[in-house]
């Protein structure tokens, strides 16, 4: 068992985690009487407006600015230095960093803290955008890895041992390498193997956890990145930790990474006007992990898998399982994301997700060409899963079809030759074309789907046929595709001159 599983499973925590130390402050802050002549202008909300009237007096009078007795996120000495101190306990870290930009900061925070420009990044290629402007920002040389590709429920998963072995002996002077885990979709790949192999070349292991800042808690059976070894990983509280949106921690675990170079990173992408709602609500979410986490999840998991059952029985969909996972890609899977395949009844994922939305109330969290995805967190109830399970049988009743419906450009692998490096195009001479006339340039742009936010196509990339052939694909099926031109249906592209 790691280390943090029996701290949660023996609730050896020390009694600390019960506190809430930015919390505390701040409430005790808002409910004193203080003129305020600082910022932010609303005055702790002294006026009252639309604003105000929803969001209460106390969710206004806590919106305040650094000072004294609420510390300072860039130079933590008080309380944000004791709750982040709690939270790096809790998780089994060295260090933790409270972020407010999301892992979206994390993440582009730890690149940029371990490479400098040209030094090599190792990262899969079906990395969050974050992880991209990570290396635009820090001009680091990304050695993608391909992830592996499910063509069953088309979607990819985490990369695999082999593929990484292979990266780390072409580039043994790589700086970092970049894993995602869990995967948007809830695979982990051998992460405890990983970072052994990378550390004994030396390489930082860096991991994008937006979707793990539960994995401690969950069950005994699933590695938390920290107990597996990880360097330095981001997890997105705010996703599946039960904090506001936008917070999430940075965790520091040995010395790999210097401190000051996390804080000075830090510093340097984040605002100096932290907002201490999110801030504090990181204090609270933690201590309720600690206390409840695993309590919670306890309780859910036979609701999930009875729920699977009966989602599978006489019926043409199909869930994602552990043993599909191990048994096809050696890679270990987190129950709690709930991957539904729903191309059986004839329904793409956009058709069923916008059906169960429209007809049925219910948000999912992504749907892909053959899935739709729920997130169960500790605040799911029994009802609010068998909720999902009715409306999905009713989806098949009404609108399934016989056929399956198959598409090639749900699983296209393509792998876009990098020509430019990331911070290169980014910053050369840009025209705007249509995205049907653009194969063949080399994109300055980053085209995604939105969520889960993983690019087609990103900076330094040929645009390849089969890039437009998967963005028109997306378009038809009513995926939501970004990308930075203005125009629709177009592309930020290279200069041919440059
Ligand atoms: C895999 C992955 N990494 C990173 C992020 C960015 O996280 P955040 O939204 O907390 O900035 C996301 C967001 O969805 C994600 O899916």
């Amino acid at each position: 068992m790691s280390q943090v599983k029996e701290l949660v499973a023996n609730r050896k925590y020390s009694l600390s985690q019960d506190k809430m130390p930015l919390f505390n402050a701040l409430v005790n802050y808002a409910k004193q009487d203080v003129t305020p002549f600082d910022v932010p202008g609303h005055k702790m909300g002294s006026r009252m407006n639309p604003l105000k009237s929803i969001l209460g007096d106390m969710a206004l009078r806590m919106d305040v600015n650094s000072m004294k007795e609420l510390d300072l996120l860039s130079h933590p000495q008080s309380v944000i230095k004791e709750a982040q101190d709690l939270a790096a306990a809790a998780f089994g870290a060295k260090q933790a960093y409270f972020l407010v930009n999301g892992t979206t900061v994390g993440i582009q925070a730890m690149i940029m803290a371990t490479c400098k420009p040209g030094d090599t990044l190792l990262v899969p290629r079906n990395g969050h955008k974050s992880v991209m402007d990570g290396i635009i920002l820090s001009g680091a040389r990304p050695v993608f890895i391909q992830p592996e590709v499910d063509y069953h429920f088309g979607v990819s998963h985490g990369v695999s041992v082999k593929n990484v072995e292979k990266a780390i002996n072409e580039n043994p002077n790589a700086k970092a390498l970049l894993i995602t885990y869990p995967t948007y979709f809830g695979a982990m790949s051998n992460l405890e193997k990983i970072c052994q192999l990378a550390h004994e070349q030396e390489i930082t292991v860096i991991v994008d956890s937006a979707h793990g800042a539960h994995l401690p808690f969950i069950s005994e059976d699933i590695l938390d990145p920290i107990s597996a070894g990880a360097d330095v990983v981001t997890i997105s509280m705010h996703k599946t930790g039960g904090s506001m949106t936008q917070s999430s921690i940075l965790l520091l675990q040995n010395n790999r990474v210097a401190p000051e170079a996390i804080q000075k990173n830090l510093s340097l992408l984040q605002s100096t006007s932290a907002n201490y709602l999110l801030l504090s609500s990181l204090d609270v979410a933690r201590r309720e992990m600690v206390l409840y986490g695993n309590e919670r999840y306890l309780r859910l998991k036979p609701i999930v898998e009875r729920a699977i059952i009966d989602i599978e029985s006489n019926s043409r969909y199909e869930v994602l399982k552990s043993h599909y996972l191990e048994k096809h890609f050696d890679q270990s899977y987190d129950w709690s994301k709930l991957v539904i395949r729903v191309n059986g009844i004839g329904l793409t994922g956009f058709e069923v997700y916008s059906i169960l939305k429209a007809e049925y109330g219910i948000q999912m969290e992504l749907a892909e060409g053959y899935v739709v995805m729920a997130v169960i967190s500790t605040s799911d109830t029994e009802s609010s899963i068998r909720k999902l399970v009715r409306a999905l049988k009713d989806i098949e009743e009404k609108y399934g079809e016989k056929t399956v419906l198959m598409s090639t450009n749900v699983t296209a692998n393509q792998v876009n030759k990098l020509i430019l490096s990331p911070r290169e195009a980014f910053y050369a001479e840009q025209e705007t074309v249509d995205i049907y006339n653009a194969v063949g340039r080399i994109s300055a742009d980053t085209l995604m789907i939105y969520p889960p936010g993983i690019p087609l196509v990103i900076p330094g990339e040929l645009i390849s046929d089969d890039a437009v052939k998967q963005y028109h694909y997306y378009r038809q099926t009513l995926g939501t595709v970004l990308s930075e031109a203005k125009e629709a249906n177009h592309i930020t592209v290279v200069k041919e001159n440059e």
